[in-house]
């Protein structure tokens, strides 16, 4: 039995998305453990070029189970969207757990509302799809979960309770307000879409990780720079995206899961507020946009780019426990002379290679390492030894700085532009 945690190691947008998809050609169960529609998980395989919003990354295997799982938080609008663009074939084995929490529409308002309150230099930035205020009612055990719609009269119940309260807040705001009946009228079409896919995956789980020759693939959303706790709080999302994270709400104790993969990219992007020490603001930072293609998935919105934060990424292996990393994008990188890496933090005149919180990432200034770019095209390399040595060696500092091996290298979108180590 493996079970494979796949994990953001940065700041989101790593390229999570194209290695579960890699990973979970042969798997039994993939979980969607954390997150919401804010994540854009892009995959290119063989039926076209997906951006996943909430839907499992694992859907395209016919004989997988995809899970959306107890930790995550569903707009079932989204979902019903993003189903619309994929084979139908592909749906049937689409299941979300019963104690998944609801995006209800008064979320996604709030949540543009609150962004819009706050001063320029305070703004988070949010996808603004209801996943703070959502987590926020979880957490105040207001919240809705997916179980709850097949209960019509236990649901008005509760919507009776909380209802007054969420129209006061959307009045405070000026916003629109909405009624029982309105909401039960949601709820009973989510229902009737997706009723039969809304169970207790924990059976499902438990089966998959009794058989010794199973494959469990945990997809997790945005990365650890945005971790509720162990990221740039305030400027975080609402959830874990830690591998501590994914062992609490995939339903998998920590003890099971037998590889915990870092992705990261070969640089670094971020998309919102916060700090980001490693950024560009020059011709290199636009180079890597537009080579890269670092527009978000979600909201469209320019990711901000740098190079590569290894201060960041000891951090992350070091919280995360990475067993090995998968290093994307490395393609990205084909044409610059020179390629950086921030090694270290000049705080005040004080030179760290430890992460301070966000008050001291604020004040940081990267300290650069140089290393010689390789100059040729490395999107047909399948090898590791096809690379060009400069890559080579650019790859193994990569490993280094996060303190395990590299276990995949990929080179461009596609499924099979992936080296394997
Ligand atoms: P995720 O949120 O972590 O799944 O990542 P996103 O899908 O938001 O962003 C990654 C972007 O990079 C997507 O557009 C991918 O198609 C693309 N991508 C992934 N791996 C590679 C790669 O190795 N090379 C290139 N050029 N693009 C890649
Ligand atoms: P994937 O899974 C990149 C960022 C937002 C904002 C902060 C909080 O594709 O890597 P939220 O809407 O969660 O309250 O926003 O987190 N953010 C992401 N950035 N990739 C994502 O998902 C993101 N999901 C949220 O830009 O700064
Ligand atoms: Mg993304």
């Amino acid at each position: 039995m493996s079970v494979i945690s796949i994990i953001g190691a940065q700041w989101g947008d790593e390229g999570k998305g194209r290695i579960v998809d890699y990973l979970a050609t042969d798997a039994d169960v993939v979980i969607r453990y954390q997150g919401g529609d804010n994540a854009g998980h892009t995959v290119v395989n063989e039926y076209g070029k997906f951006a996943l919003h909430i839907v499992p990354s694992g859907i395209f295997n016919p004989k997988a189970i995809s899970i959306v799982g107890v930790g995550a938080v569903v707009n079932f609008d989204t979902m019903q969207g993003e189903l619309a663009g994929i084979p139908a074939e592909l749906h049937r084995n689409l299941r979300i757990d019963v104690r998944a929490h609801l995006i209800m529409p008064y979320h996604c308002l709030l949540d543009g509302a609150e962004e819009a309150r706050r001063s320029a230099h305070d703004k988070i930035g949010t996808t603004k799809r209801g996943i703070g205020p959502c987590y926020s009612d979880k957490a105040a055990r207001e919240g809705i979960r997916a179980g709850e719609i097949l209960d019509p009269e236990g649901l008005r119940a509760h919507l009776e309770k909380i209802l007054p309260k969420k129209n006061r807040e959307l009045e405070y705001y000026g916003l629109q307000q909405f009624t029982v009946d309105e909401l039960m009228d949601k709820c009973a079409y989510w229902a009737k879409i997706f009723g039969s896919r809304i169970v207790d995956t924990i059976p499902i789980v438990r089966e998959a990780t009794a058989c010794k020759d199973s494959k469990v693939v945990l997809e997790g959303q945005l990365g650890i720079m945005r971790d509720l706790d162990w990221g740039i709080y305030p400027y975080t999302t609402s959830s874990n995206p830690t591998s501590g994270g994914a062992a609490n709400v995939s339903g998998i104790a920590p003890n099971r899961i037998t590889d915990i993969i870092g992705v990261t990219k070969a640089y670094s992007t971020s998309v919102g507020g916060g700090p980001f020490v490693a950024e560009l603001f020059d011709d290199d930072g636009k180079k890597l946009r537009e080579i890269g293609a670092e527009y978000g998935a979600t909201t469209g919105r320019p990711r901000r780019c740098g190079w590569l934060d290894a201060v960041a990424l000891d951090y992350s292996s070091y919280i995360n426990g990475f067993t090995s990393i998968a290093v994307t994008k490395m393609d990205v990188l084909d044409t610059f002379d020179e390629i950086k890496v921030c090694e270290a933090y000049d705080i005040d005149g004080k030179i760290t290679r430890y992460l301070p919180d966000t008050k001291g990432q604020e004040k940081a200034k990267p300290v650069w390492k140089v290393f010689k770019g390789w100059k040729c095209d490395t999107t047909g390399c399948r090898k590791w030894e096809d690379l060009p040595k400069e890559a080579q060696e650019y790859v193994k500092a990569i490993g280094e700085y996060a303190h395990c091996p590299v276990s995949y290298v990929s080179v461009g979108p596609e499924r099979e532009q992936i080296i394997i180590l």
